[in-house]
């Protein structure tokens, strides 16, 4: 087996943290090794934890846990540079010890820290933090989509703590830690919580629709994902796009196979696309059938969604969700999609206003919310998330 020893993993703290990070993740935090993205991994043991400080962030590169929390907070009249670089100090001692499986100071539940459960805790600033900090916001305001049917109760926030885990009791504990501490500083916008199958298998995810989903994303993230240019302190973070996109299922639900496997470009059973017999075999958007009709359609998701440049992939890591029952038995389901990039501009937008423009999945899908933020980069381990912008 193939291990880097990273430096974030060294700052990790104890021995006991490094075996089992050591004996469960082949796929690195710091960079050096990104063969196995989101969606490759093996079973986590519930104790292991997932180192805090590095270069980057967790939470991004980590192999998807399988419960998550987006929590969207606006920051009180009169929080200013320096009371954000307050909060964000101690929202950094919180997710460093909790993801290090040890109670947050003056934890009002300490035995809930103890089974961190691969734990990430992961920040990101809005538009509206820098602007509260007198300063210029490096992430664009999206524009709007044809297909958009946002509602403001899911959009927005000045400032996101993105928060994973595979045990929802460790992810309950840590998020009402963190709201704790936030309290004086910022209200909270919205919560979003979803799930997925853990990457424990090896394989893909699969989404309420019953497609798998997360086949094609970015493998070198130090090209597609990290930022290498701009801002010295935003190098080594990224950029988040979160949209949640309702499901009307029971359309879905309604349409046959063929149907379903010709929107999207790919087989439901094996994900391969329609042209090709595995999941990882490459879609050939040239062939027709024996009539002259494109094989995969010119409107099917994946041909609308390709990026042919690997550098200018977006990092895909969705989470669905499902809020229960309407009286009359509807779901109130769909995606939390999380897309990661360097550049929103020129890797989000495009793709997004391809879809928008002409998506066979349009008919059953709707995003509803909307936010973006930077996400700085990580931090060492006396640092705090943001000292390189807000210190
Ligand atoms: C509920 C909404 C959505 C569903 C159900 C969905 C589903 C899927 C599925 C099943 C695939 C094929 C397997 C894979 O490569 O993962 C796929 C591919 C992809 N999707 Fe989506 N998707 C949704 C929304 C979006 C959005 C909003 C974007 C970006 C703005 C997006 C971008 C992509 C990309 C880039 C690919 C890979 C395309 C390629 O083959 O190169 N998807 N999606």
């Amino acid at each position: 087996m193939t291990q880097h020893l990273t430096r974030r993993g060294l700052f990790a703290g104890g021995a006991a943290t490094m075996v089992s990070a050591l004996a469960t993740r082949p796929s690195a935090q710091g960079g050096e090794s990104q063969e196995a993205g989101p969606g490759v991994g093996h079973t986590p043991a519930p104790a292991v934890a997932e180192p805090f400080d590095g270069t980057h962030q967790a939470g991004i590169a980590t192999p998807p846990q399988a419960h998550a929390v987006f929590a969207g907070f606006d920051l009180r009249a009169g929080i200013d540079r320096e009371a954000i670089g307050r909060l964000l100090r101690l929202l950094t001692d919180d997710a460093r010890r909790l993801t290090a499986g040890r109670p947050a100071l003056a934890d009002t539940e300490p035995e809930l820290a103890t089974v961190p459960a691969r734990l990430t805790v992961t920040f990101g600033f809005g538009p509206g933090l820098f602007a509260a900090a007198g300063l210029k916001s490096p992430v664009p305001a999206l524009p709007s989509f044809k297909t958009d049917r946002l509602q403001k109760k899911w959009s927005g926030g000045n400032l996101l703590v993105q928060i994973g885990s595979d045990d929802t009791l460790t992810l309950a504990h840590a998020l009402r830690m963190i709201v704790k501490d936030a309290r004086a500083f910022a209200r909270v916008r919205w919560t979003q919580r979803g799930f997925r199958r853990t990457s424990a298998s090896g394989e893909t995810q699969r989404n309420l629709m019953g497609q798998l989903d997360g086949t094609v994303n970015p493998t070198d993230l130090d090209r597609a994902v990290w930022i290498s240019d701009g801002p010295d302190w935003l190098r080594g973070g990224t950029t988040l796009v979160l949209r949640r996109i309702r499901m009307k299922l029971e359309e879905w639900d309604a349409t046959d196979r063929v149907g379903r496997e010709f929107t999207i470009g790919r087989r439901l059973d094996s994900g391969a696309p329609l042209t090709g017999r595995n999941e990882r075999d490459e879609p050939d958007f040239d062939q027709v059938t024996r009539i002259g009709f494109p094989v995969i359609s010119e409107f099917a998701h994946i041909r609308r969604a390709h990026v042919e440049d690997p550098a200018l992939r977006i990092l895909r890591r969705p989470y669905n969700y499902d809020e229960g029952l309407s009286r009359e038995g509807r779901s109130d389901s769909g995606l939390l999609f999380a897309s990661y990039q360097a550049d929103i501009e020129r890797q989000f937008v495009p793709v997004q206003r391809r879809l928008a423009d002409g998506d066979l999945l349009n008919e059953w899908v709707t995003p509803i919310g909307s936010a973006v933020f930077a996400i700085p980069p990580g931090c060492a381990p006396t640092g705090w998330i943001g000292d390189r912008l807000l210190a």
